[in-house]
């Protein structure tokens, strides 16, 4: 069984499609970007576990729910930054940890420049945000340190996945889920997902 949950979606395959487009602005990219998180958050949560709690209504009191595990999300830098807000709107008690990796651009190898994460988080459910999984590099050093701090489950949420990442992330930390909007055909000589989205760290801030 692959470690690897396509979001099958109406309204993802309609923002992805939004997200390809040269010519969809940071702001047109930025809110595509929050919508696919919005529904990618519902799906990854399904299997998330609730404690009963008591809740007074202006009537009565009744059972409710909660969730059992606080729920940590860590955009990788920059990128996955442009996801925080669509998790953030389905589950608003989320933390939020922060990992810095980008990628070197002749040798496509992960360069780690910043790591805060909550001194809890060995014992949270962390969701992994970055929009990208290309070679797989940065998501495997990103997954490394989580699991140097003690994460037992990591769930990788990404927006476009090529196969080769894909493979990686199998080979090296086959205990991660990952879920995606779309899953595209392969990586050109530069590391460039194709047909893919161009750089999403540039499309989500006008760097380019
Ligand atoms: C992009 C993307 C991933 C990485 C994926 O970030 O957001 O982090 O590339 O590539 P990989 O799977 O081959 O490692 P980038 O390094 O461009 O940094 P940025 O978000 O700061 O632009
Ligand atoms: N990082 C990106 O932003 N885009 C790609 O296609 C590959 C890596």
């Amino acid at each position: 069984m692959s470690i690897f949950t396509l979001v099958d979606h109406p309204l993802i395959k309609r923002d992805v499609t939004v997200l390809r487009d040269e010519n969809s602005t940071p702001e047109i990219f930025r809110n595509a970007v929050r919508r696919i998180s919005n529904i990618l958050a519902v799906e990854l949560s399904r299997t998330f576990h609730l404690t009963e709690k008591q809740v007074k209504t202006p009537l009565e009191v009744t059972t409710g729910y909660e969730l059992k595990q606080e729920v940590v999300l860590v955009p990788v830098l920059r990128a996955g930054l442009g996801m925080v807000s669509g998790f953030i709107d389905i589950i608003p008690d989320a933390k939020v940890g922060h990992i810095g990796i980008q990628r070197d651009e002749k040798t496509l190898q992960p360069i780690e420049y910043y790591f805060k994460t909550p001194k809890t988080i060995n014992e949270s459910r962390v969701i992994l945000l970055d929009p990208m999984l290309a070679t797989g590099g940065s998501a495997l050093g990103a997954i490394s340190y989580l699991k140097k701090r003690g994460t037992k489950e990591i769930i990788f949420a990404c927006l476009v996945a090529a196969p080769e990442g894909i493979s990686k992330i199998e080979q090296y930390a086959p205990d991660t889920k990952i879920f995606g909007a779309a899953i595209d055909r392969q990586l050109n000589d530069k590391g460039y997902i194709l047909p893919g989205l161009g750089d999403a760290g540039d499309r989500t801030f006008g760097t380019l």
